[in-house]
């Protein structure tokens, strides 16, 4: 995604982070953006002025107070005169500026006084971002129409793993091309503050270390879905199976491989507010899968003892604490497609299912892999059929459909 043209004022926290402040200068002015950076004091710990200005073109400022500056650029005109203001590293402390509307140096002061759109790339020790005040802070400012990209989850620079790290200079990018293309810029953010979860691609399911069982599932509607929840101001993480596709922008993606990795990941981002089960989870695995290739023997071909995978959406519909408010699931079927996903969404204890029509040629669209839907909502009250639609817009559908549904609810 292209920012020709784009104007971006890179204001770097003091992190250790902030050294991917500079390889994110490069990235954003590979795709065509103008960078100028402003560098907190603690910033500067990380990264110098000299070689943010280096790699920027252009100056890097880093005083409020500084006549030379104010004479060349005053510091509100420093934030006016760009499209966007992108925080990378945004650390707790920068967060809690911004939440709090303190000016208190030049980077705070730039923020306050701007009148554009703001993305930040929060980055910290997993503790401190899973902090209530942390939370809280995220929250208002999701509030005040902040978009945010990341964290990641991983290993830490302080030893430990989490979510903390800040997302990949790439990433960034593309949130920030996707706001300055309107993507994400929707005035109104109304799952601000609602934390969601999303399972995506399908699971592969180890036969030996070369071998596996798959199913055709891209992954593209649940990525989808994850992207237009973060849209409307959701903190969403996309826990995904092996897929070719690129990681949404302003979601933290969880990558996994097998339905009990999927599940163990799942459990460690409960509680949420809302999730949704995409996934084509693999239904069986292999019960003792081969340390070693397994080799073609005289004795014929080895047979795959099976064994059922746990059920990844009924596991958390049914869990008596920290449920979600609601969980959605999915169904694909050939036929009887609404009757087969009523006795589903009965079976599973969700509280909707979305039925896709999978069965080709007639009428079904839904071919996994392909680009267009056929949906149906059922919920305990009824069943809400949808037009033929490509996967984005069933995603933002489905997104504006959980908003509303949660519109009475107050998340902190
Ligand atoms: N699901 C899950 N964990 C599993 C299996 C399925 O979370 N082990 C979720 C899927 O993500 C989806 C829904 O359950 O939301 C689909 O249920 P499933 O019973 O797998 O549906 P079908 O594949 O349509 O199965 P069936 O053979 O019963 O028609």
């Amino acid at each position: 995604m292209t920012l020709s043209g784009k104007r971006i004022l890179l204001i770097v926290g003091g992190g250790i982070a902030g050294y991917k402040a500079l390889e994110l200068i490069r990235v954003l002015r590979k795709r065509g953006a103008s960078v100028r950076c402003i560098l907190t004091k603690a910033a500067q710990e990380f990264v110098t002025p000299l070689s943010a200005a280096s790699l920027s073109g252009d100056k890097a400022y880093t005083d409020l107070f500084s006549l030379t500056d104010e004479a060349e650029m005053g510091h509100i005109e420093l934030s006016r005169d760009a499209d966007l203001l992108v925080v990378a590293p945004a650390t707790a402390d920068l967060m809690a500026k911004m939440a709090h509307g303190f000016a208190s140096d030049l980077a705070s002061t730039a923020l306050l006084a701007t009148d554009k759109a703001v993305l930040i790339a929060p980055a910290m020790n997993v503790r401190m971002w899973e902090h209530p005040a942390t939370k809280r802070n995220l929250a208002v400012l999701r509030e005040d129409g902040v978009s945010v990209v990341g964290p990641d989850e991983g290993e830490m620079a302080c030893g430990e793993f989490g979510f903390g790290r800040m997302a990949q200079p790439d990433a960034i990018a593309d949130a920030a091309a996707a706001l300055l293309s309107g993507g994400a810029a929707s005035p109104a953010k109304p799952l601000a503050g609602c934390r969601a979860l999303v399972t995506s691609g399908p699971t592969h399911e180890p036969i030996d270390p070369v071998r596996y069982i798959a199913n055709r599932s891209s992954g593209k509607q649940g990525h989808a879905i994850a992207r237009a929840l973060a849209e409307l101001g959701a903190e969403v993480t996309l826990v995904s199976g092996p897929v070719a596709l690129a990681d949404p922008p302003g979601v933290a993606v969880v990558k996994v491989e097998t339905a009990a990795e999927m599940l163990a990941a799942v459990e460690a981002r409960m509680p949420v507010d809302a999730a949704v089960f995409c996934a084509a989870v693999a239904d069986w695995r292999v019960a003792r899968a081969g340390d070693e290739k397994l080799k073609k023997t005289p004795g014929g071909p080895p047979s795959l003892g099976l064994v059922e995978n746990p059920d990844i959406l009924a596991t958390i519909a049914k869990r008596t604490s920290g449920r979600p408010v609601l969980v959605v699931g999915f169904a694909a079927e050939t036929e009887k497609v609404i009757e087969h996903a009523k006795a589903k969404l009965a079976r599973k204890g969700c509280d909707w299912i979305v039925a896709n029509d999978v069965s080709t040629p007639a009428g079904g669209t839904g071919v996994m892999g392909g680009d267009r839907n056929t949906v149906s909502i059922v919920t305990r009250d009824g069943v809400e059929t949808w037009p033929i639609l490509d996967k984005t817009a069933v995603a933002q559908r489905l997104a504006q459909r959980i908003a509303e549904q949660l519109k009475d609810r107050q998340w902190v």
